[in-house]
């Protein structure tokens, strides 16, 4: 069923659990979130909720909100206003490389790589908060069976690799914190349309592997089809939250929100 989200507090969970759609403990919490950009509100009203296992596409057009929830949740932008509670813990006052350690990783926007340093190295900054050495390689392992590309190119720079690689390797980078919950901003942007799938399956299969993935994207109809369930944002508010399948299904969704 599609909601429309309401701007008045999100109620706690515990009260009337049965009635409530947030499950009762939720892997991520977050409450009526304000952000600006030196003074300028980016975000002025976003609540969403992810449980264990879900993938959850945030959509919406460009300049809406979406890249500065995701700061916020990482810790990278400041909070006007609102709660951010990961594995039930509040985070405010939890800087960004800690939420990190605690699993909580964001693959930013545009990659962020390296490009002068190479594949591997690249990979060995995403695990650097790791200390145990045997998941570290384990998850250097699964980066290069998964793409074998990667592994033919670890000694090679990054910025030799195509775009789409190189969303591949920024994706490997998260995963080497070990990631309870995995972000992603946008990471179909600027890879060709045949590799577009391939980014696609991968998302799957990090959440194959236990990983909550928060996935923002523009290619609106891929990421609801993949996801359990989407929120639609505008003008820095939350505006519409339902299934994936029921999002794509809404004429008004598509045409008021998602210009489709
Ligand atoms: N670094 C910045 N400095 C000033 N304003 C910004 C900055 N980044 C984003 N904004 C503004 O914040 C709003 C939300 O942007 P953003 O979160 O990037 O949207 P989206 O990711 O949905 O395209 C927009 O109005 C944008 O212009
Ligand atoms: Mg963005």
């Amino acid at each position: 069923m599609l909601q429309q989200q309401r701007s008045q507090p999100v109620r706690p969970a515990t009260i009337d659990a049965a009635e409530d759609p947030v499950p009762s403990r939720p892997m991520l919490q977050v409450r009526n979130i304000q952000s600006s950009y030196r003074r300028v509100p980016a975000i002025r009203d976003v609540s969403l909720h992810l449980g264990t296992g879900e993938i959850v596409a945030l959509v919406g057009g460009n300049g809406n909100g979406k890249s500065t929830t995701l700061r916020a949740i990482a810790g990278l932008n400041a909070l006007d206003g609102g709660s951010i509670t990961f594995k039930g813990k509040e985070l405010s006052a939890v800087p960004a490389h800690e939420r990190v350690k605690r699993g909580l990783v964001l693959v930013p926007e545009g990659r962020r790589l390296f490009p002068r340093l190479t594949v591997e190295q690249n990979l060995m900054l995403g695990g650097f908060t790791t200390a145990d050495a045997a998941k570290r390689e384990q998850t250097l392992q699964f980066a290069y069976d998964t793409f074998t590309v990667l592994g033919e190119r670890r000694r090679q720079q990054a910025g030799t690799l195509s775009g789409g690689e190189q969303q591949m390797l920024a994706m490997c980078r998260g995963l080497m914190s070990q990631p309870d919950l995995l972000m992603l901003d946008e990471p179909s942007w600027g890879v060709a349309p045949k590799l577009v799938t391939r980014i696609f399956e991968t998302i799957q299969l990090i959440r194959s592997r236990g990983i909550t993935v928060l996935l923002v994207e523009q290619n609106v109809h891929r990421a609801l089809e993949i996801a359990d369930r989407g929120y639609v944002i505008q003008t820095g508010r939350m505006v519409m939250e339902g299934s994936g399948q029921d999002l794509l299904g809404s004429d008004e969704v598509r045409q008021a929100y998602l210009g489709m």
